[in-house]
């Protein structure tokens, strides 16, 4: 019995291992990567750090004037090299299929190429499956779910003609752990984490996995607006310290790791995903005990129009 704890406990050890380990970084230099979701939080965050990695950065977002402003930083703090252009913004709503398309026909286009795509768009509408309208459902199914996966639908006959290409996508910690009043967006974070995954066995069964690769991004809650950092509860200072937010500038900077190191599944913090994913084997009164008692994340409260992107999203 004891042997067989033994053995357990190395296997463990191993796979997380495995699973943590970084492999080296490639060169970044001249890659052109679409990045949609570019005017937000994140999203900025990652066009920079790339830029200054040297990618050149097709900046993606429904709401123009943030958009713009990213392709704006691109510019000044980017890494010159001289293969234009350095930055473009497009204002497109990928809950239209006809908007994705066109997108990617222009992106390749102005830039000859797509390397590394990002799907970085969200959306999160707060509250039980009974709170939301059905507009509010499909707004988060479009955006998080069915854009990511027509995206890769359309930039996969480039990368497969070229043999080479990169698909990254932030999903959540959200995809294995439940949270109240996420339901629906839970439910597309792990739906696209699970395309994902199977986006790679598809690509090895077809001898790609070694050219187009495909890395998935699992983080925790990242502090991109004040208004999300709000509507988390903590019960006692032992929840604060155990869930509190990431710095979504580190978050950035390790996200662009990820990508330059062509992680396959990168959870942020590292230790949380393994733990949710720990914590489903146990009973439920396990998690239970964790959602209840340290964090109660209250996206019932959560209004994304009152947030600095809805109000620029109104504005627009
Ligand atoms: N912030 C967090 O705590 C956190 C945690 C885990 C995962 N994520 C994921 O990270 C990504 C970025 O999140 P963020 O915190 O920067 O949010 P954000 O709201 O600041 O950025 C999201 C961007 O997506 C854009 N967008 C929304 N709907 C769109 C549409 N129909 N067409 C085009 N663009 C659209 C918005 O305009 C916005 O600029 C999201 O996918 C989110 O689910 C965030």
């Amino acid at each position: 019995m004891d042997g067989f704890i033994c053995a357990l406990v190395v296997l463990a050890a191993v796979v997380v291992y495995l699973g943590w380990r970084q492999g080296p970084e490639h060169d970044l230099t001249g890659k052109v990567v679409l990045l949609t979701g570019a005017g937000g939080g994140l999203g900025r965050l990652l066009a920079v750090n790339l830029a200054e990695r040297g990618c050149r950065v097709a900046c993606v977002d429904l709401a123009t004037k943030p958009n713009e402003e990213t392709a704006s930083m691109v510019h000044a703090r980017g890494r010159q090299h001289g293969a234009q252009p350095l930055a473009k913004a497009y204002t497109a709503d990928l809950t239209k299929r006809e908007a994705i398309s066109a997108l990617v026909e222009d992106v390749i286009k102005d830039f000859g190429q797509i390397d590394i795509l990002v799907n970085n768009a969200g959306q999160l509408q707060g509250g039980a499956i009974w709170d939301l309208s059905d507009a509010q459902m499909d707004l988060v199914l479009d955006v998080n779910l069915r854009a990511c996966m027509l995206l890769v639908k359309d930039v996969m006959p480039h990368m497969k003609a070229r043999r080479s290409g990169h698909i990254v996508t932030i999903s959540s910690i959200a995809a294995l752990a439940p949270t109240l009043n996420t339901s629906a967006y839970a439910a597309t974070k792990a739906g696209v984490s699970q395309f994902m995954e199977c986006l790679y066995y598809d690509l090895q069964s077809q001898g790609l996995h070694e050219n187009i690769h495909v890395t998935t991004v699992q983080p925790y809650f990242m502090n991109t607006f004040s208004q999300l950092e709000d509507a988390v509860k903590y019960n006692g200072p032992l929840g604060k310290l155990l869930f509190s937010f990431m710095d979504a500038k580190v978050s950035a900077r390790t996200i662009t790791k990820c990508i330059a190191t062509r992680q396959h599944v990168a959870n942020l913090p590292a230790h949380l995903g393994f733990t949710a994913s720990l914590l489903r084997l146990f009973p439920r009164a396990a998690m239970g005990f964790v959602i209840e008692s340290l964090a109660k994340p209250d996206m019932k409260i959560f209004d994304y129009s009152a947030t600095r992107h809805g109000r620029q999203l109104a504005e627009k």
